[in-house]
């Protein structure tokens, strides 16, 4: 095996390592393992019994001693992590339901949190700027964090980006780069930049082995907000995979520090049957995903990653869904915009089509007898209704023909008679 320089992270050695074959080294700005080409990975010398595996911190820097973070690089934070994990009261069909409420980190969705981490290891590694390919949520966060961290960003989109992500980004002083085409064509070239220029490329799928770091957090939380300890099933809507894989990671740690004794939870992949290339795999039984060369057919458009150039991606999110004895699912746009409103009448949340993939899939599983009564569930709310504002009109639509009328001052008898309407109106 190839020497194993140690890293510097808060007491635990780590290193790269490749996710394909034996190759190690040292933390560095590489995207890929320089004998085989995959994709890389961190890897820890955890020490089994390890108690102090936290710090008093809130937010993901709670879980710094299982990051790989110099001691003596400060953290580029905007607060993300530590999100709530809600019981469901309405929406719970069979097993215990909770909902992990991602969409309230500081941009709006959970890529606050491999974006923290990735940002703050560029300036580590002395970086000068940061490009990522983005559907926009890790657009946005990119802008975001390389604004605190005093570095430019620059993020590629692809056409469908909705004008609340753009908006976003613009406001924080990114500059924004429109690529005509799908998420795999500002992929390719985003990673052609970052290494023409010497950039940090912080494009969320696993071509940046800290963001998955950063993701995994999400899984540590989970698993203290349970009370130490794995639920059944966790559901993620996916695009390449990587939060999925991440927290599949996370649960692997904490079996190898000894605080974890039953079995890890089993990972649900939840894609849109408009571009669901990881879906397609798994049911056709197949041990490598193709990319989707279909029209890709979504309104969630944070989810619609056709794998173009980069299917390995989707193999390896494969690869943990089977090895956690997970499922992989597709749900229909009539599935998402019906899940949409039943997440947001009977719990009060708004989220955006990428995120509600997750409710819709929880219903089908219920309904289907995959989940049992007595199993625990979370599902990865990933992202705010308020990032799309075109889907959030189509599904407030149906209910807003009542709240558009006017009334005159003082008319309290208008009032009545519109409450009695609506009230009707909900209950038929
Ligand atoms: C709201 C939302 N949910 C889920 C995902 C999928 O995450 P992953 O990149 O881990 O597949 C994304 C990715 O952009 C997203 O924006
Ligand atoms: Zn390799």
């Amino acid at each position: 095996m190839a020497h194993v320089a140690p890293g510097q992270s808060s007491g635990t050695t780590t290193r790269l390592a490749c996710h394909h074959c034996t190759w190690q080294g040292q933390l560095g700005n590489q995207y890929s393992c320089p004998i085989c080409g995959a994709s890389l990975e961190v890897a820890y010398s955890l020490i089994p019994g390890r108690t102090d595996w936290t710090t008093a911190e809130q937010g993901i820097w709670r879980y710094r001693y299982l990051l790989p973070i110099s001691q003596d690089q400060t953290p580029v934070t905007l607060g993300e992590g530590s999100t709530t994990l809600l019981e469901a009261r309405g929406l719970e069909r069979s097993g215990h339901l909770l909902l992990k409420n991602e969409f309230c980190n500081p941009t709006g969705s959970f890529k606050d949190r491999p974006v923290a981490v990735a940002m703050t290891m560029a300036l580590q590694f002395g970086l000068q700027a940061a490009i990522c390919a983005s559907t926009g949520n890790t657009g946005v966060a990119v802008a975001a964090y390389a604004a605190r961290a005093g570095l430019p960003a620059i993020c590629l989109v692809p056409d469908a980006t909705p004008m609340p992500k753009l908006l976003q980004m613009a406001a924080v002083g990114a500059v924004i780069i429109r690529v005509r085409g799908t998420y795999s064509d500002a992929y390719a070239l985003a990673q052609q930049a970052a290494e023409h220029y010497g950039w940090a490329n912080v494009t969320s799928t696993y071509i940046n082995p800290y963001m998955l770091e950063g993701d995994k957090t999400a899984g540590y939380e989970i698993f203290e907000q349970l009370g130490r300890r794995a639920p059944q099933w966790i559901i993620v809507p996916v695009g390449a995979g990587p939060l999925l894989a991440a927290i599949y990671k996370a649960f692997q740690e904490l079996k190898v520090l000894g605080l974890l004794e039953r079995t890890e939870p089993r990972m649900v992949a939840v894609q849109a049957a408009g571009c669901a290339p990881i879906v397609r795999a798994f049911e056709a039984g197949a041990d490598e995903v193709s990319a989707w060369d279909d029209e890709v057919a979504t309104a969630a458009s944070s989810i619609a990653d056709p794998l173009r150039g980069y299917s390995v991606d989707g193999t390896r999110t494969l690869s943990v869904v089977r090895q956690s004895k997970g499922l992989a699912i597709a749900v229909s746009e009539a599935e998402i915009q019906a899940s949409f409103a039943d997440l947001a009448h009977t719990e009060g949340l708004i989220v955006e089509s990428g995120a509600a993939v997750a409710v819709a899939a929880y219903q089908k599983l219920a309904e289907q007898g995959y989940i049992r009564p007595d199993e625990h569930v979370v599902l990865l709310l990933t992202g705010h209704g308020l990032k799309d504002i075109a889907a959030l009109q189509t599904a407030a639509e149906a209910n807003v023909s009542h709240t558009s009328e006017a009334v005159a001052p003082g008319d309290v008898k208008a009032v009545g008679d519109i409450v009695e309407k609506q009230q009707w109106h909900r209950s038929t």
